[in-house]
Order: C-alpha cells, then structure tokens, then sequence
C-alpha cells in the first residue's frame, strides 16, 4: 500500500491529506478559485433542479422536462461567429428579430453562440434576412436551417475594440484538475460528490444537446414534416458525462397522432404508401434515407456512417458545431423508457447519481468500458448494476420496477411492442429511502458486493430487486427492465468481467485498508476515491497477477481478514 499513488499524483501538491484539521484549511486556502467555481457550475447546472437533491424540492416529470426543453430549443439558433466580436452589438444586432431570452458563447474549432429568442417568429425572420453564401469555385446547397454563420464587414481590429465575450466550457475537467479537487475535498461523500459536480451536463451542454436534435429534425423534416427527433440515453437520463454521445430517437409516431384526429363520419382515409416484409426493413429504409439527408444537407454532418444492420439499426455521425458524436435510430421506444426509468431512479435519492458517476469514472479510468464498441461492460449497464445494488441494500435506497408499477396509475399505463412499460413517474407517490448510509459506506460496499457476487450463475434484475437464475450462459447477466427476455450487457467476454472483478475486489481492499490507515498521520497518499481513479491501481493489479496466487483471490483473502480483524476490534473495544 505504502508505494500506491505515484504516477500522475506525484507531480500534485499533495496538501490534502486525510486530515480532519487540515481538509478544511486546504480547502478555503488552496483552492477556493476551483471550488467556487465549481459550486457556480453547480448552481448553474439544471441537472439537480430538475432531478432533486438532498432539498427534496419538486422534481419535474421526464415528460414535462423534455417537452420545455424541446420547445425551447426550437426558438433557438446555433451561431458560428467571429473569433473577435463585441457580444453588446451582436445581441443588438440580434434583437432586431425579437428579444432574446438567453444566450451563451463556447468553443470548439471556432466561437460558438446559442441565441435563445422568446419567440419562434424571430427565427424566421432571422432567415429571411440571410443570404446563401457564393463559394467561388465550389457549390452550396441552399439548405436554410437553424445553424447560421456570422461575417463581420469590417472585422474588428486586435486593439480598438476589445471583444468582451465569455465561453462556457463544454468538457470535463482534465485529471489533474480533477484529482486537485479530489484532494481537497473533505470526506469521500464530500469526493463523490465533487465527481459528480465537475462531470454532469451542464446547462448550457444539456440546452446545446436539445439544440442539435431539433436541428437534426429541421433535415429529417425535409422527408416526414411532423417527425420529432429526440434526445435519450444519458444525455437526458441524468447520468450523462460531459462528452458523452448524443443519442437520438427519430420519432414518426407522432405523425400517426395528428392523423388519427382526422377520421370524422364513416370516413376513413389512409394514405397511399409502399409497403415492405417487415418493421426492420422499414426502419432500414427509413434511416437510410435521413443518413443520405444529412450526409448531403446537414449543415455541419460530418463522417456519416449508416450502421444499417445492427440490432438496431442507427445512422451515426459527428455533428461539428457542437462536437457530439450523435447516434440516430428510429422504432426504438423502449430506450427512450428507460432513459426515463433511470431519470426517475436518478432523482429518487441524491446518492444515486453520485456514486454512478464515480463508478463510471473508476471504469473509465481502468479501462473497463470503452467509447468504442466491444466486449466491455457500456455505462448503460454499470449504471443498471449500481441501481440493482442499492435496491439490495437494507432498507433499500431504491425501489424496484414492479414496486414502481403496482403505483402507476391508468395515466401511466404503457404497452410498446407488447411489452409491459408502466411504472408509476408520479415523484410525490414515492415515499423515500429511510436508508442513511453514506457515500463512502456504499462505494465500498459496491466493490465488495460485486467482487462476490455470483456472476456465473445469477442474473440482475432491476425489475424484482433480486438475483436470479441466469437463463442463458453469457458470462454477464444483465436483464432488460422492459424487453425481460434480452440481457442488455450479452457482448461483455469472460475476461472483460473478470477485470471488473479483479478491480472491484483492489478498490475494496484500498478502502478497507484506508479505515484502518486512518489515523495513521505519516501516510502521503492520495486518499479515497482519487486513489482508487490512479491508473497505478490497475498496473497493480497487472503486476499482481504475475505473483503466485491469483491476486483477485489473494485480495479477496486479504479483505476477509481486515474485515474479520476490525470485528474482533470492536468486539474487543465494545467489551
Ligand atoms: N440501451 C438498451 N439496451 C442496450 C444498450 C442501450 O436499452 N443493450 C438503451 C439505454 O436506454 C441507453 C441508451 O440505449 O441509455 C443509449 O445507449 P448508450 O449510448 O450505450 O448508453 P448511455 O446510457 O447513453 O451511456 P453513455 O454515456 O455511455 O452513452
Ligand atoms: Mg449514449
């Protein structure tokens, strides 16, 4: 224990060390500039007024939540603008259309702004005024959309006027940054919850994700004028990672609500349309289309890729202006639910967010998951992971799905593809956890409960909060909530499971051994979950391996007696 932590920690001031006296000190002295901007970022970010916080304030439902933020991204304009503009004039120029509700600069290849008029009125009269670009040699393709580029006649000069523009940041905070804060924090709850401050969407993140998926839907339009595209997965769900991907639902069933208003009398019309031998062909077809839309209009589309014949089908691509790498699928409805299932399992109680964004982050870090696609555990299903065990814990942090449906009322009543969607997204009718345990209680007893857990015969189940008999032979297990006969983590190889393992039994262990460090005044390490994010902690492991016995099997041994010998302790202590 006493070499861990060398690597990227060494080159850190290492004042924060598990003091009680001092981690206050260090806190107010050395780095008050990171911390309050840190809490500014949080008071800013809409993620915890939406899906609650300790302050049980009302939390909005999934479906009013998207329906604001949908609405107001379509009274919105992505602007690339200048490097150098007066933000005072460009407002002033702007308003001319409208008054503007709200705006903000970033950057990424360029200097970004997002203009949110009060009306959708002042878009199109925006549009009005702007021209095509001639190109010289090459060609446009006169598309009119959303995303506009700003040309100064005169551009300004360096030292005449000074632009006074400020850009919010779109991405996470670099891991030396990252451990800093770690390091000053005050208690591991207190590092979970900085984890979680400095890597959730932002505002402005979560208002440019609507954006780019009512841009999106401006090119689907051009093909199925009432579809919707909307955002799911972790951009909405409350657990996406600045940088996450962008996944998109093109929704066309919305165009089926509209026509069903029209039957009147003993009339009824249908429109005329091809058919073709199934739904997936269908959706192949249909996706096929848009990919070609937006590889040849989608302003700013790049690297349009149509991955037409996965289970399910999507087109992806890179959407430059905002720097998401975007997803598209369509007749996919049921992710959309469980983006909305795991909204509602996010805001239930404020440690649930917490800890699966450091268990995300601790598998990012050892390399556990990947953003390409393999055979590693994805963020969707460590996510289902941490939600199954703190359902286990006792009393339970979180309910379970079919708890969760006998509340549902007739309102939320849900049957999509035959199956059975509906649980309760009424908050107020959820009573909460009477559970108290802390953060740091629970990161450990995560590690430990799945460095146990029997994974070659049982399978998670969010849906009944309890094991059960694996009903396929996958090494990993992980049932659907919704579509109960699929395992949504079927692609993770034996090893990839066996590294989860491995590294949850380490990260148990470096907590264990830390309680009983604790007093120990010499110890310069880093501490508690900036220890267990070192890359060192997987090259350990690696170097372990190399020992006799298998080291996931020695730390298992080395965890039972800690925890054997701090029971005598206390035994001890008690008598
Ligand atoms: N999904 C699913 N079954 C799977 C994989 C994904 O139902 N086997 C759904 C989930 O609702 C998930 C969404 O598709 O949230 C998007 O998948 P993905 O992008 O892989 O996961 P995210 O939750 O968005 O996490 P990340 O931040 O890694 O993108
Ligand atoms: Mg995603």
């Amino acid at each position: 224990m006493a070499a861990r932590g060398l690597g990227l920690l060494t080159s850190l001031p290492l004042r924060a060390r598990r003091s009680q006296v001092q981690r206050p000190l260090c806190r107010l002295l050395s780095c008050p500039g990171t911390v309050a901007a840190a809490l500014g970022r949080e008071e800013q970010s809409s993620g915890s007024a939406e899906t609650g916080s300790e302050d049980r304030t009302p939390k909005k439902r999934f479906s009013e939540v998207q329906k604001e933020r949908r609405e107001q991204a379509q009274r919105t304009v992505l602007i690339h603008c200048p490097n150098k503009i007066s933000e005072k004039k460009f407002l002033k120029y702007l308003s001319q259309h409208g008054s503007i509700n709200n705006h903000f600069f970033y950057e990424s290849f360029g200097l970004y702004a997002v203009v949110e008029f009060s009306q959708k009125e002042s878009v199109a009269s925006l549009q009005n005024v702007t021209r095509t670009p001639s190109l010289g040699t090459e060609a446009a393709i006169p598309f009119r959309s959303r995303y506009f580029n700003l040309k100064l006649k005169t551009p300004l000069n360096q030292t005449s006027e000074q632009p006074s523009v400020q850009c919010g940041t779109q991405s996470s905070p670099s891991s030396k940054k990252l451990f800093e804060l770690l390091c000053c924090a005050e208690s591991v709850d207190d590092q979970l919850n900085t984890l979680l401050r400095e890597f959730q969407l932002t505002e402005e993140n979560t208002k440019l994700r609507y954006l780019t998926c009512s841009l999106i839907e401006d090119v689907a339009a051009a093909y199925f004028p009432d579809c919707t595209v909307r955002p799911f997965g972790s951009s909405v769900n409350s657990f996406g990672k600045l940088g996450c991907d962008l996944d998109m639902f093109l929704d066309l069933d919305e165009i089926e609500k509209f026509s069903t208003h029209k039957a009147s009398g003993n009339f009824l019309m249908e429109f005329q349309v091809k058919n073709v031998p199934s739904e997936r062909i269908a959706t192949q077809k249909i996706l096929s289309v848009v990919g070609e839309c937006l590889d040849h209009f989608g302003p700013g589309c790049v690297g349009v890729q149509k991955i037409l014949n996965a289970r399910c089908p999507l087109v992806r691509f890179s959407h430059q202006a905002s720097g998401f790498q975007c997803d598209l699928t369509t007749n996919n409805r049921i992710a959309l639910k469980s983006s909305e299932l795991l909204y509602m399992y996010g805001a239930l109680d404020s440690r649930v967010r917490a800890l699966v964004f450091s268990i995300r982050c601790w598998a990012r870090a050892h390399s556990l998951t990947s953003s390409i696609p393999g055979a590693w555990i994805t963020n969707f299903s460590l996510t289902v992971m941490v939600i199954f065990f703190l359902q286990r814990r006792s009393p339970p942090i979180l309910p379970t799905l079919d708890y969760l449906k006998t509340l549902a009322d007739a309102e939320d009543k849900c049957i999509i593809e035959g199956h059975n969607c509906t649980f309760v997204r009424d908050f107020n009718k959820i009573k909460p956890s009477g559970n108290a345990e802390t953060l740091e209680l629970l990161l450990k007893e995560f590690f430990e409960y799945f460095g146990n857990f029997a994974f070659n015969k049982n399978s998670i189940n969010i849906r009944q909060g309890r094991e059960q008999n694996k009903p396929e032979s996958s090494p990993l297990h992980i049932q659907n909530p919704f579509e109960t006969s699929l395992n949504i983590s079927k692609n993770v190889s034996q090893s990839q499971l066996q590294k989860f393992v491995d590294l949850a039994r380490e990260s148990a262990w470096i907590l264990h051994q830390e309680d009983k460090d604790r007093l120990s005044p010499s110890n310069h390490q880093p501490w508690g979950l900036a220890a267990l994010l070192l890359p060192s902690v997987a090259n350990n492991m690696s170097l372990a391996k190399k020992k006799k016995k298998p080291a996931s099997e020695r730390i298992k041994n080395l965890l039972e007696s800690i925890k054997s010998s701090s029971t005598e302790n206390s035994t001890a202590t008690n008598g």
